[in-house]
């Protein structure tokens, strides 16, 4: 607590109660019933007065706190943690028989005593668990390697479904597992607005749910609408019988089972955990025998393409609780339970042709035009085939049928040629050897499995992407220019290059857009579509938004230098990259002189960038282009962040976890004071600075080249800064 805070009022804490109690139950019904209670407007309003509260008298924001799901907490690593009770996985099979083995061995082995199973949903996610303790929430941990996870407690309080505080009657001490999923709907959004912002897609929902739960900034991980699937309740050794002796304590009013009862079969531990605020999917069926469980597996593999996630296949457990002791498990898996995973589904269909998507960085990729077939809940006609290698190592040829694969994913996928369907005297097909788009021969860069189209200034979908990029947040960050309307000042030929948007004017912009009508783009690409698509005109600018687009720009021109280089999009200059050599050479003229093997003597800069940047300066349109950026008064000089210089002269190499900077700010921190921070030890390092959990590799050498070591602490004191 904050010494100098005043304590709250009693009135405070009251309010507080009761605003916890309302957003809780709002919240519930929402996620829980779907039903919205009140408006938004006042739900955010109930928030933010707690939010401010919360801020007045810090020692009122408990940790179960609904406001704690909108983040703000950031993890600069992830703490592991040993897993209380092993999280186990489970023996899996595709095969129908060996259920029925499983099936057969766990009734020999329960010799005659009555028993049934339960079939629920695989969910295709991450799992986690869960602890809570006297009702609360009080960690969150990865499965990670079923013994050791990472502790992602604050990004699990961002998830809706998930409990801070459960109500009803609970065990004291237990651990809720389940799956962290990434529902389709929410999934595909996401993904269409990080393509919209220049950043690559997940490839799935689970890699994304994975991703987002690694998020170090929980805030962000609340924007993600994941969803928590519960699925087993683990209770400690003990917990069951205190529970029982505790006996009709726990008994709910009028005669209903009491809690303990009810925890004897895992349904009934869904069951109850639904009552304390889980989601538990409803999809879970009590079998009596192997018939009921073909019966139910054979639905869900057809329903699964109906779901609203993504399950890959069916759990099947034996329901009563104690007879998992008798069961036991082996070294990985329980012999209570196993795993019913889905074939893929596989059809083969004609190829009708391959056409080329031309990507925002110029990358060109084949695409399969299929003879349209139902897979797995919808109809596919279309599906990438990767690059010129996938292509050729399935060596298409014309009139070919192709297998196409849906697994649990939404992506249907290519995974080979139908050779029933060849025929002898079929041709060859080609990849091409020209950008569909603008006709620019292709180039392959060295290493790499696919083509792109070198033509980066003159290609539509490129200049595009270009100009995207240089808009985005993290480079110019001109938020009023998204990429309908950067199409629209395009196809009224305002703007062909970056430079272009430093000259608009206010008269040209207001009504753009106005013909609402189709325009065909001049025949080339908005999207990573291929070449016959047309383009809707959707968006009109009017005077507000023409202000908006000019006070964005005018406001660009104090981005500092380094995101300006970022955002010329030059080949392989990540963010990284351009403070690297923003640093190096300190403004634009001696960057845009320097030859290739200066370039290369930047850190980080290897030789392929060096030669990339260089050939981009050697481009006059590219000079003509940063004069004109220039002109209009973009940053092109590094302003010296130095805030003074107890560390020049020194090379410091870091490694581990710091408790008051993340590691890139402790990089930043030592050339502010005019160090240098480098990568790895050698005989120029002159201190190796550590945190926890240093990288043994490093220590050794340390040692071995007798480096002198420095704490945070010893290096905050060098640098003039306070420790509390
Ligand atoms: S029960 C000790 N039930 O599948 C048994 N697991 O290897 C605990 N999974 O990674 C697991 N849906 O995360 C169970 N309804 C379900 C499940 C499920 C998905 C995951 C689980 C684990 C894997 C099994």
């Amino acid at each position: 607590m904050d010494l100098f805070s005043t304590p709250a009022p009693e009135s405070a804490r009251k309010r507080v109660q009761e605003l916890t109690q309302l957003v809780d139950h709002y919240n519930y019904e929402y996620y829980m019933n779907d039903t919205s209670l009140v408006s938004d407007f006042e739900f955010d309003a109930l928030l933010r007065e707690l939010m401010d509260l919360e801020h007045q008298y810090p020692e009122l924001a408990l940790p179960t706190s609904p406001t704690k799901r909108v983040g703000g907490e950031v993890n600069k690593t992830f703490r592991q943690v040993t897993h209380r009770f092993p999280m186990l996985s489970l023996g899996n099979t595709y095969s129908i028989e060996e259920i029925e083995d499983f099936e057969t061995r766990t009734r020999k082995l329960l010799d005659g005593v009555p028993f049934s199973y339960t079939c629920e949903l695989k969910y295709d996610g991450v799992a986690i668990g869960l602890t809570y303790r006297h009702g609360q929430l009080v960690q969150a941990v990865t499965r990670g390697n079923g013994t050791v996870g990472d502790d992602i407690t604050a990004n699990a309080r961002t998830i809706p479904t998930i409990p801070l505080r459960l109500r009803g009657k609970y065990p004291d001490d237990f651990e809720a597992r389940g799956e962290v999923v990434y529902p389709f709907e929410a999934f595909e959004a996401m993904n269409r607005q990080r393509v919209a912002e220049g950043e690559a897609p997940f490839a799935n929902p689970r890699n994304a749910a994975s991703g987002s739960l690694k998020l170090q900034d929980s805030a962000e991980c609340a924007k993600r609408k994941l969803m928590f699937c519960m699925y087993f309740m683990m209770l400690p050794s003990g917990e069951l019988e205190s529970l029982q002796q505790e006996g009709n304590n726990n008994a709910g009013e009028g005669g209903e089972t009491s809690l303990a009862e009810g925890l004897a079969t895992h349904s009934g531990r869904l069951a109850a955990a639904k009552q304390m605020g889980f989601k538990v999917q409803p999809y879970i069926r009590e079998c009596k025998d192997i018939d009921e469980i073909k019966s139910f597996i054979d639905y869900w593999d057809k329903e699964r393409w109906n779901l609203p996630f993504g399950i890959d296949g069916v759990v099947i457990k034996v329901n009563q609780t104690p007879l998992w002791d008798m069961l036991g498990t082996t070294a990985k898996s329980p012999r209570w339970a196993i795993a019913y995973k889905f074939k893929a589904e596989r059809v083969s269909t004609p190829l009708l042709s391959v056409s080329y998507q031309v990507g925002r960085t110029g990358v060109v990729t084949p695409v399969a035009n299929m003879k349209p077939v139902w897979l797995g809940g919808t109809t596919v006609k279309r599906a990438t085939l990767n690059n010129a290698d996938f292509m050729a190592k399935l060596d298409l040829h014309e009139g070919d049928h192709l297998l196409v694969e849906k697994g649990g994913e939404i992506i249907p996928k290519i995974v080979g040629v139908d050779m029933d369907f060849r025929r002898s005297d079929a041709a060859p097909i080609a990849y091409t050897a020209v950008c569909p788009v603008c006709g620019t021969p292709l180039v392959r860069a060295e290493g790499e499995a696919g083509y792109y189209c070198p033509n980066s200034d003159g290609c539509l979908p490129q200049l595009l992407g270009h100009l995207e990029h240089f808009v985005s947040r993290k480079a110019m960050d001109i938020d009023s220019l998204g990429s309908e309307r950067l199409k629209l000042l395009y196809d009224a030929g305002l703007v062909r290059n970056v430079a272009d948007l430093y000259d608009l004017k206010r008269e040209q912009l207001i009504g753009l857009g106005r013909v609402d009508s189709t325009s065909q783009g001049e025949g080339l690409l908005m999207d990573e579509t291929d070449a016959s698509s047309s383009t809707t005109v959707t968006a009109t600018i009017q005077q507000k938004g023409a202000d908006n687009i000019l006070n964005a720009l005018e406001q660009s021109k104090q981005v500092p230098f380094e995101r300006v280089l970022f955002a010329l999009g030059i080949r392989y200059v990540g963010e990284v990259g351009a403070k690297k050599l923003a640093r190096h050479f300190g403004n634009i003229d001696a960057l845009m002189s320097a030859g290739a093997e200066e370039l290369a003597q930047v850190e980080d800069v290897g030789e392929v960038t060096a030669q990339t940047v260089y050939q981009y300066f050697s481009e006059p349109e590219h000079r003509l282009i940063v004069q004109r950026l220039k002109a209009a008064g973009l940053q092109m000089e590094a302003v010296d962040t130095r805030v003074g210089n107890a560390l020049e002269g020194m090379t410091i190499v870091v490694s581990g976890v710091f408790k008051h900077f993340s590691r890139d700010e402790i990089k930043a921190s030592i050339e502010q004071n005019g160090g240098k921070a480098s990568g790895s030890i050698s005989g120029k390092t002159t201190y190796f600075l550590t945190g926890e959990k240093v990288g043994p590799e490093k220590m050794k050498k340390a040692e071995k080249l007798s480096i002198p070591l420095l704490t945070e602490e010893q290096y905050m004191d060098m640098i003039g800064m306070k420790t509390e």
